[in-house]
């Protein structure tokens, strides 16, 4: 059995995901890849609180992120603390000392993933962040791997859980902005700031991501046009409903010779729109490529789990790399999500 030491930097709402699925699939990953996940050491704000945790095992908090970002033990940090500028160091510090990060962190990722990106390679360390994106929706796999060779045109979703899922709760069920925020907070899908969620920042910092990836175009957020839900009535619904039109908080990404086209905003669809029935806290990508036509990618977009789900996945990937290097096989550069991003398209 091959330990592999992990540490993480944060432990609310998707850190406390990890745990459990990690725990739910302690004994599944040991048979199946004789590998056994060792959580050594979790730096949150308040190390003493007490916390309602599925976890079996022994874990440390520490109220300092540098006992994580520069223990030589630990092989694998976790990101899930959230704002930028203490993310961005705390990133770089782990990657320095020769970690491989996975972050779930979208404004860290569309500010700053190119220079991470460099720096991991550069520290030949994996920097994965899945969950940044879509939830638990493997979205960044399908654009950097499934349609790496394919030459993608648009893109249309619906990116932000919390917007989603206070839309359909103000139309479905007639409830009121604020009482449908409340609900969203309470299961976890706003974000600490929920403006970021409703004024339209966080479906913009995802299509900076997605756009990357799938354009190689790093779009400037200050002039992306963006406009959030906040403004939106239940009349205004109802108003659309009466048309057989559905408001749905949009993002859309077009390329056209060598223009990207981008926007963030509410838009109205048909009934038989492929968006019209992404409800509640689903989020959804159309990609359109040359060789496939149009693909949707469709599912929860928000919350513990499946987020959690998503970093599991990196998780994995980055232990078969390190399970692969200790083989001492052909391999070589570990991979990134990107490599360079203006490479890729
Ligand atoms: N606040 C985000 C959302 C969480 O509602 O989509 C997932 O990124």
């Amino acid at each position: 059995m091959t330990t592999i030491s992990v540490g993480m930097l944060g432990c609310g709402t998707v850190g406390t995901g990890v745990l459990t699925l990690l725990n739910r699939a302690t004994n599944q990953i040991a048979e199946s890849i004789k590998v056994h996940f060792n959580v050594k050491k979790i730096a949150v704000s308040h190390p003493d609180k007490k916390r309602n945790l599925h976890w079996d095992e022994d874990v440390q908090f520490t109220g300092e992120i540098e006992n994580v970002t520069t223990d030589p033990s630990i092989q694998i940090v976790i990101e899930v603390m959230g704002t930028v500028d203490q993310a961005y160091h705390a990133v770089c510090q782990a990657i320095n000392h020769g970690k491989s990060v996975i972050t779930a962190n979208k404004e860290l990722i569309a500010l700053k993933g190119p220079q991470l990106t460099k720096l991991a390679r550069q520290n030949h360390v994996d920097l994965y962040y899945e969950a940044s994106v879509g939830g638990g929706i493997p979205i960044l796999r399908v654009l950097s791997d499934s349609l790496i060779t394919d030459q993608i045109t648009g893109l249309t979703g619906i990116v932000n859980g919390t917007s989603n899922y206070v839309l359909s709760a103000m139309k479905d069920e007639r409830s009121s902005y604020a009482d449908s925020l409340k609900r969203a907070q309470k299961l976890g899908y706003a974000e600490a700031n929920p403006i970021n969620d409703l004024s339209g920042f966080d479906s913009a910092y995802k299509l900076a991501i997605l756009s990357q990836l799938a354009f190689g175009h790093t779009i400037n957020l200050k002039q992306l046009e963006r406009t959030g839900i906040d403004k939106i009535t239940l009349d205004e619904l109802s108003g659309a409903a009466h048309w057989g039109l559905t408001i749905k908080p949009a993002i859309v990404a077009r390329k056209k010779e060598h223009t990207l086209y981008t926007l963030v905003a509410p838009v109205a669809v048909t009934k038989q729109h492929p968006l019209a029935n992404v409800s509640g806290v689903e989020n959804s990508v159309l990609v359109t490529s040359t060789a496939l036509g149009t693909t949707s990618y469709t599912g929860a977009g928000a919350g513990s789990e499946p987020t959690a789900n998503s970093i599991m996945s990196d998780l994995l990937t980055i232990t078969h790399h390190i399970l692969t290097e200790q083989c001492g096989s052909s391999y070589n550069a570990p991979s990134t999500h990107i490599s360079e991003y203006s490479l890729l398209k």
